[in-house]
């Protein structure tokens, strides 16, 4: 996500001054980092790859933020003003599982702010395609929001990012193309060539609307 729009979805789901933010999948909080630095909010972010978090916590240094190793579902007893997931919707194949502990973790009035990557799921040749495809679970739009509202959360804002992210997919399959010497001496020639073909996926997929990028707020009622 751009900068402008994580502080947007921030300023959607009134992320502030002591407000208790959880974020799940929060990788190495790009995004966690800056709504801390800039809101004065309580963070937690969790994620289940240890390197991950270890990174995460020397990049926040004197920030505020705390980490946790951990799977999601479940998620952590307490309530939260605002769960974020951002980027990450897709890696969970039940939505009705995670969106239901995502309620619970929910004080009422609190607000669940995630992007969603939009579309029908994959077929069998576009899963062979696609590295890692035990990671991409697509979801239509209507059936989240039924999900949603199964669990008491109601959908109250939504904006489509769809040629942002196609603008970012095709920037980093460029710059992949560009360091790609320097980029496989590092991750190694498989690894590489994996990222590639899942830029190249991507940007032919949120370019020609196989796939469609949201971000979303849904309140908890
Ligand atoms: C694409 S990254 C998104 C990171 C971050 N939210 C952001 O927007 O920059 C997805 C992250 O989700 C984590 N992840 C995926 N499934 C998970 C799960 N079930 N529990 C915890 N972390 C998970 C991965 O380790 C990865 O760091």
């Amino acid at each position: 996500m751009r900068a402008d729009e994580i502080r947007q979805l921030a300023r959607r789901s009134r992320i502030g001054r002591g407000v208790s933010v959880l974020d799940l999948c929060c990788g190495v909080a790009g995004p966690g980092r800056l709504i801390t630095a800039e809101s004065g909010c309580r963070y937690l972010g969790l994620d289940y790859s240890a390197s991950t978090v270890e990174i995460a916590r020397a990049l926040a240094g004197d920030l505020p933020c705390r980490f946790e190793q951990a799977h999601v579902p479940p998620l952590p007893d307490g309530r939260f003003e605002v769960v974020l997931l951002l980027e990450a919707m897709l890696a969970f194949p039940d939505k009705r599982v995670l969106v239901r502990n995502v309620a619970r973790a929910l004080e009422p009035g609190g607000r669940f702010a995630f992007t969603l990557e939009e579309g029908r799921p994959l077929t069998p040749r576009e899963r062979a395609r696609m590295p890692d495809a035990d990671t991409v679970w697509l979801i239509e739009s209507a059936e989240l929001t039924a999900v949603l509202r199964e669990v008491g959360l109601t959908v109250t804002w939504q904006e489509e990012c769809s040629a942002s992210h196609h603008a970012t997919a095709v920037a980093m399959l460029q710059s992949l193309r560009a360091d790609s010497a320097e980029i496989a001496r590092q991750i190694g020639a498989r690894a590489l060539a994996e990222l590639i073909t899942a830029h190249q996926l991507w940007s032919e997929w949120l370019g020609g609307g196989r796939v469609r990028k949201f971000a979303l707020v849904a309140e908890k009622r």
